[in-house]
């Protein structure tokens, strides 16, 4: 199965901004044609396309193979940052109840206080690493991953048994890893960083903590055969395309709002997804990172009754551990003893959407049925096409991100890690202050 998309709050019948019919129906024809040329790319294996190929090109086994020496870890610490961190990060954090227990830390900040307190009080004959970084240049993992290796040292633990790597086929992360002889995974050609969760970069991880990596791999590929030329039919489509009629009509803001707290790194990896692919050409929708029901308690005053510039995304998962709430002698509390926690988080997040559909405020649901391994598998393979396409209708390059490669290069010009035009533009700019 796929994942089901409902957009009825935000056809132009209840919500302002909002679509109707007819503008569905001339969105879906550009649909069609966008659709042909994602096949296509797909087909040719072209950048970024072929992220879309990785249900069917990841190795589950290559990658169980890799963690192996490392599988009986009590912590794993994952050194990257972006999408060499965010999927993994999305995946074990959604799907910490089913695995065997491994304590994850990500180190993707270089904040040096933040860095020092994640490492202390790690067991490290005990804890294992994982570096991930396409490029195998960027400047906070290769920086944090000498800091992690220098406190292995310290202590006495030799880091090359316990460090696995997963980089592209060349560049200074690869040197280390060949010098070493590090057990190392390659990032497959052609899949963006953002768009690697379906692959080793998000998947080594969730091996090390014995998720069922077949079934994310298998729940992707379902969703996968979901895409057809039509958002009427395809619900990745539907979404993406509606993201992007109400951008047109004034939704500049996406609010991703998942009803799980297990799914609130999903929305900062969403966040990302949405930004990097989008935010070009002066074109793009900003994403925001909400979590149900805690921000009912303070984004929604403003999504509610604030300016109408925004779409509000809800993922629900139709299933849930449950957990009764406990009776009291309280009389005016005994409409809680009655019920369990799952019911008032269904409540909570029923409220809040008719909430928004009364006051005309767009919104759509995502429905999952539960949080497991294929439904997860198939909602981040679902929010990767729906962005392509997004992509396709805006008409920008969904695959690159020169703004960070910009920031990227200045800092290591300022490093003195090399000559780059945009170092001397950041110096030109603190010397006229
Ligand atoms: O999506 C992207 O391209 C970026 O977020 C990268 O993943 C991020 O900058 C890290 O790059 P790398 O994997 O080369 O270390």
């Amino acid at each position: 199965t796929s994942m089901n998309v409902d957009i009825g709050n935000a056809l132009s019948s209840v919500a302002s901004p909002g679509i109707s019919r007819a503008g569905l129906e001339r969105i879906d024809e550009q649909v069609a044609v966008a659709h042909e040329r994602i096949e296509r790319g797909m087909a040719d294996g072209e950048h970024g396309y072929e992220a879309l190929n990785l249900p069917e090109k990841t190795d589950p086994d290559e990658i169980r193979t890799a963690v192996e020496p490392v599988a009986d870890c009590e912590t794993l610490v994952t050194v990257g940052i972006g999408g060499s961190a965010l999927g993994a990060a999305t995946i074990v954090d959604a799907l910490e109840a089913q695995g065997d227990g491994t304590e994850t830390v990500f180190l993707d900040n270089v904040d040096p206080a933040w860095v020092s307190r994640r490492l202390e009080g790690l067991t490290l004959s005990e804890t294992a690493i994982n570096v991930v970084s396409r490029s195998g240049m960027t400047a906070e993992t290769l920086a944090n991953f000498l800091v992690v290796r220098e406190a292995f040292d310290s202590a006495g633990v030799d880091w090359t048994e316990r460090t696995i790597v997963t980089t592209g086929e060349s560049g200074p992360l690869r040197e280390l890893a060949d010098r070493h002889d590090l057990p190392s995974l390659a990032v497959p050609d052609g899949v963006p960083g953002r768009y690697a969760a379906l692959s080793a970069v998000g998947l080594v991880a969730a091996a090390v903590c014995d998720l069922d990596i077949e079934a994310i791999l298998e729940g992707a590929a379902a969703e996968r055969k979901s895409l057809t030329g039509s958002l009427f039919e395809c619900p990745a489509y539907a979404y993406g395309a509606t993201a992007y009629a109400l951008d047109g009509r004034g939704a500049a803001v996406n609010a991703m709002m998942p009803y799980a707290e297990s799914l609130e790194t999903f929305a900062e990896w969403f966040a990302q997804l949405w930004a990097e692919s989008l935010g070009k050409d002066d074109l793009g929708q900003t994403p925001v990172r909400a979590l149900g029901v805690t921000d009912q308690h303070s984004q929604l005053q403003l999504y509610r009754a604030g300016p109408s510039d925004k779409l509000v995304t809800f993922v629900t998962p139709q299933a849930h551990e449950d957990r009764p709430i406990p009776d009291t002698d309280v009389d005016s509390l005994a409409y809680l003893g009655d019920g369990t926690l799952g019911e008032l988080l269904e409540a909570e997040f029923s409220a809040t959407e008719a909430s928004l559909a009364a006051a005309g405020q767009p919104n759509v649901r995502i429905e999952l049925e539960r949080i497991d391994a294929a439904e997860l598998g198939g909602l981040l393979y679902g929010m990767e096409a729906a962005c392509v396409l997004a992509g396709e209708l805006y008409g920008v390059n969904t695959f690159e991100q020169p703004a960070v490669e910009w920031a990227k290069n200045a800092t290591r010009g300022l490093l003195g890690g090399g000559e780059f035009e945009e170092a001397d533009a950041v110096e030109a700019k603190t010397e006229l202050r």
